[in-house]
């Protein structure tokens, strides 16, 4: 396996330079040499981004679920695949082998193939994080059928808006899910988003809460008897390397979701080779990603790259707060996890409980931090670093996309150095750049610009499902021949990355661009502060002034709140200057955000500029219910 698993940091940059000097070589060689091919490829790489087209692997024939399955039977049959660890901690978790795993996925895709699925066809997935969820992702791909998971905390209309936009034929669901101490009726918002959905023929429905529910007469089958007459041989389907393999919808700054489409080959090449490396993932190791499959992340680092690596991966199915704020530290010490992967949001809650709930229980296994989703402010990456790594575990502060498929610019942990709130160095490959408002590529370091990337890597998203020419405008229209994706980034005297956050919430006060990002990072380290958002609004003379919604931990709420208000902005003078000083601060019990965990800006921004007539569809967000509260106390 030569340059599959890079140890110091001399390797990595001999191996990145080969990899940038010569790409096409250099992922041949990683294809080739780890991965299961029916048929080799006929090119390695086309690409024009002008079009914008990339092909890897052309002409190459492969299924992925041999690689994440059927080519470790010889050696890992009895080794556990998933680990299910149920919400409720009184219910036993739960061990599949890489064989069971065989088996359920066959079950599952001779269930799909018996429903009508066929090669191309979409199926819509729209589960709890159970291992039906897993395995009906993979029993997809098994048959060359493209998933579209949905996060099963969407709503109707945005399950409805998704199943539509790609056609789907099928939906796999559950009669409801658990979240903590509540039961969802998820069979009950799939018949409301169904009620427009004329698409779909089936719905198969997994049993998990054991509620009654409606089942539609010649559309709703429950899974279980269907499973239990399935064959369990299920030939895999031989894709061609760039056919498709998924959809995952991302919301974009406006507009319909943005159906990203990936394929199978490069996919499949760059998550495993990425996770191998950034996790650092051993034979033996016990690895926990905390997302949802409904997300990218859980995609990438809970399905595909774990298990093209013959890992164990553990799939939870409940929140970090249930039954108390020890539930992942509990997790962590039961399963002797090697490899923790989470979201700053989630340690950000974690943090705000305090340590005493992690001083219960045995984190020695942990050898890997991960970190996720958003930039990691620097109270937070100290949090993790000492309480949960001990200082021991280095943190890999990921920065990657939807659209990127896999991780674009971490540390290696044990290679790179790391440094607080930097996602350092770029990953094996990839050819990150900043560029300046002129639209010029910015040299040297110790610079901030806009982060494009400039040459294809093999997990890129390939397209806009139905929408070419959005996925063109939206990536590679900014800037000529570049992937832009999006972000700000500095970049330091070593050339280390920091992302600063999306670039459309920099904000020009009097001529100088402020990210919201250090802003935040600055109040964040008050004592009393739990979390902020930083968005502008229109001022006479600065053009923009900040505006800060902020939230209070529990020890800062009986604090005077004038007095804090001072030492926010002393705190921001002093490590920003006083021009980033906030005009207006409001303290709110909440921030509103996605279910992803991300902050909705769009809104307070429009709160901030008091245009409240039309905030958009906030039934999406994980705590619609802050925004009211928000509008009723701005601007006092
Ligand atoms: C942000 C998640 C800073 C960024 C995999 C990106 C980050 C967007 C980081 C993609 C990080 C993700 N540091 N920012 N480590 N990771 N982001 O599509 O703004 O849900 O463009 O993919 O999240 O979010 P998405």
């Amino acid at each position: 396996m030569s340059n599959y698993h890079i140890e110091n940091l001399e390797e990595y940059f001999q191996v990145y330079r080969q990899s940038i000097q010569n790409p096409e070589l250099f992922w041949e060689e990683i294809a080739k040499e780890n991965f299961l091919w029916r048929k080799k490829w006929d090119n390695v790489l086309t690409w024009n981004f002008s079009k914008p087209e990339v092909k890897w692997f052309e002409g190459a024939k492969l299924n992925i679920t041999e690689n994440c399955i059927d080519r470790h039977l010889d050696t890992r049959a009895d080794k556990t695949a998933i680990i299910f660890e149920p919400n409720n901690p009184d219910e036993k978790a739960e061990h599949i082998s890489y064989k069971q795993l065989h088996e359920k996925v066959n079950k599952f895709a001779n269930v799909l193939k018996s429903k009508g699925v066929k090669k191309g066809d979409r199926v819509c997935i729209y589960l709890p994080m159970i291992p039906e969820l897993a395995i009906s992702t993979l029993a997809c791909a098994r048959i060359g059928a493209i998933h579209s998971v949905v996060f099963a905390g969407f709503s109707a209309t945005a399950l409805a808006t998704r199943i539509n936009d790609s056609d789907c034929k099928l939906l796999v669901t559950s009669d409801g899910s658990y979240r903590g101490a509540k039961k969802i009726d998820l069979k009950g918002i799939v018949d409301e988003a169904l009620e427009s959905c004329p698409g779909i023929n089936n719905v198969l429905v997994a049993k998990r809460i054991h509620t009654d529910v409606f089942m539609k007469p010649k559309r709703d089958y429950w899974l279980e008897p269907l499973l239990k007459e399935a064959a369990i041989d299920c030939s895999a389907e031989i894709m061609d390397a760039e056919d498709p393999l998924f959809i995952l919808y991302t919301s974009g700054s406006t507009g319909t979701p943005k159906g990203m489409v990936h394929t199978t080959g490069g996919y499949m090449v760059y998550t495993a080779y990425t996770f191998k490396n950034i996790f650092q993932y051993r034979e033996n190791d016990v690895y926990w990603c905390t997302a949802d499959i409904g997300w990218i992340t859980g995609h990438s680092y809970i399905l595909y790259g774990p298990l093209c690596n013959g890992a164990t991966t553990i799939l939870y199915e409940g929140v970090p707060s249930y039954p108390d704020y020890g539930r992942f530290w509990e997790i962590v010490e039961k399963h002797k996890v090697n490899q923790f992967y989470t979201a700053p949001t989630a340690i950000r809650a974690l943090a705000k409980e305090g340590v005493s709930h992690l001083e219960k229980y045995n984190l020695s296994s942990l050898k890997v931090l991960g970190s996720v989703g958003e930039p990691i402010n620097e109270e937070a990456w100290h949090w993790y670093n000492d309480n949960v790594g001990k200082k021991k575990a280095p943190i890999a502060d990921t920065w990657w996309q939807t659209e990127t498929g896999g991780i674009m610019i971490s540390p290696i942990p044990y290679v790179t150095p790391t440094k607080p709130t930097y996602a350092t160095l770029p990953f094996i490959g990839i050819q990150p750049t900043l560029i300046n408002e002129n639209g010029k590529e910015i040299n040297g370091n110790q610079v901030s610009g806009n982060l494009c990337i400039k040459y294809p890597w093999p997990s890129m998203a390939r397209t806009i499902w139905g929408n070419h020419q959005r996925y063109k405008e939206t990536y590679f229209s900014a800037y000529e021949n570049m992937y832009f994706t999006g972000d700000g980034a500095l970049r330091d005297e070593v050339g280390y990355y920091r992302i600063t956050g999306r670039v459309d919430d920099v904000i020009i006060v009097s001529g100088h661009n402020l990210g919201t990002a250090p802003i935040e990072d600055a109040i964040n380290e008050h004592p009393a502060i739990a979390e902020s958002a930083i968005v502008g609004f229109p001022h006479s003379i600065k053009g923009n002034a900040l505006y800060g919604y902020v939230t209070l931990k529990e020890a800062g709420k009986n604090k005077e709140l004038s007095a804090l208000k001072k030492e926010i902005n002393q705190l921001i003078t002093e490590q920003i200057g006083p021009i980033a000083k906030l005009d207006k601060i409001q303290f709110t019990n909440g921030l509103p955000k996605t279910r992803s965990g991300k902050i909705m800006r769009r809104i307070l921004r429009k709160i901030a500029e008091k245009d409240t007539s039309n905030l958009g569809d906030i039934s999406t967000l994980l705590n619609p219910e802050c925004v009211q509260e928000i509008i009723d106390n701005a601007h006092n």
